[in-house]
């Protein structure tokens, strides 16, 4: 399968990224030639649709949304993409069959990313159009199986196009994975790296200083497996034991309701959706309320000693903050390169 469905000049995702992936963001990547998309989990119904309508403003090319099926105002925030011609939708836990069959009927592309084999075959039979499949390297909420491994076990058994995601930031990651059979590649922190990524400068600068070795998983954080940077403040949740998890959870519960327009019974209704499907414990539970204003602390605040940097293991080896022009260009003449040296040895 090596049809970029999406209407994209070149076959390269701007993936969500929650309070990163702005209008702002969004409007620069799909001028550029790739294919963003809003993120849209981090926000209220309606800082959702005003999102949509502003990159709507901003540019005439396609672009995508990103949300959980499980949250407050979903079916609002979805009507309201159908309505201004939003491309494609992205989700991840949770898919709501109801909803994917009405984004269908109205041939908006549903294209889920999945870390594991199992939920891109579920995702192909509950009906995506295509898939990010994001190796564990990937940034954020990952799963365990690296990119390598998962793409190729991923492509042997579907029959949808497919997007690698999971490290990629450059021209030669495209040819690697077009050459394994992938349609192009999703990328969320090489985007967070660039110049019009709405990041305050001090997190960049966190960012531009992390090492790989820096960058590891930890479920303590939100109860989930959860790819961050590991500053001092993710280093002690990480090393944390119940009880201590459990205050250090307490302690920003309350700057969370704050900081949030949603009621506490849509906070309960998430939590509730997200247990079925995930073995939280009570502390990570909590924990998971909270990680919305710890992650906006640095994300936000630029506050980055004191706030969660959610981030792919890629982080460790970029070092610039180009404009998205530009890295979008370098990546296509690369990748052209590439190309050109490997007809140029099958030749010889
Ligand atoms: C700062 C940050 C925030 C993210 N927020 C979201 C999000 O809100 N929703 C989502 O589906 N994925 C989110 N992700 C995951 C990315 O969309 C993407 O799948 C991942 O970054 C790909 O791996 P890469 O970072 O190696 O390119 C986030 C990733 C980062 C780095």
């Amino acid at each position: 399968m090596s049809e970029n469905i999406l209407g994209s000049k070149y076959p390269i995702i701007q993936t969500a990224m929650g309070w990163v992936a702005t209008p702002e963001l969004v409007a620069a990547s799909s001028k550029a030639g790739a294919f963003g998309f809003l993120a849209l989990a981090t926000a209220t119904k309606d800082e959702a649709i005003n999102m949509i309508k502003k990159t709507s403003a901003l540019t005439d090319m396609p672009f995508g949304i990103n949300l959980h099926m499980f949250q407050p105002g979903a079916e609002e925030i979805i009507d309201a993409a159908i309505k201004m011609n939003v491309r494609a939708v992205s989700y991840s836990r949770s898919p709501v069959q109801k909803f994917i069959k009405k984004l269908k009927a109205s041939n908006v592309i549903c294209i889920p990313t999945v870390g594991a084999l199992k939920h891109a075959i579920k995702a192909e039979e509950l009906g995506a159009d295509a898939l990010v499949v994001q190796g564990s390297e990937g940034g954020g909420h990952t799963g365990s199986t690296p990119t390598t491994l998962l793409l190729g076990s991923v492509l042997n058994c579907v029959n949808i196009p497919v997007y690698a995601a999971g490290g990629f930031k450059d021209g030669s990651g495209l040819a690697a994975a077009k050459a394994w059979g992938a349609v192009g590649i999703a990328m969320g922190t090489r985007f967070m790296m660039t110049e019009e990524s709405p990041v305050p400068k001090k997190t960049k600068e966190a960012y531009l200083n992390a090492t790989t070795e820096d960058i590891k998983i930890t479920r303590k954080f939100d109860g989930l497996p959860h790819r961050l940077i590991f500053n001092d403040f993710i280093k002690k949740v990480d090393n944390s034991n119940p009880i201590s998890l459990f205050l250090m959870s307490l302690k920003s519960a309350l700057k969370y309701k704050k900081m949030s327009e949603a009621s506490y019974f849509d906070i309960l209704k998430s939590f509730l959706a997200m247990l079925k499907g995930d073995d939280l414990t009570i502390s990570q539970t909590i924990m998971s309320a909270n990680s919305p204003a710890i992650i906006q602390t640095a994300m936000v605040d630029g506050m980055p000693a004191n706030g969660a940097m959610p981030s792919g293991t890629v982080a460790g080896v970029i070092d610039d903050l180009p404009t998205c022009e530009n890295l979008i260009n370098v990546i296509i003449s690369q990748y052209n390169m590439k190309i050109k040296q490997m007809e140029l040895e099958n030749a010889n």
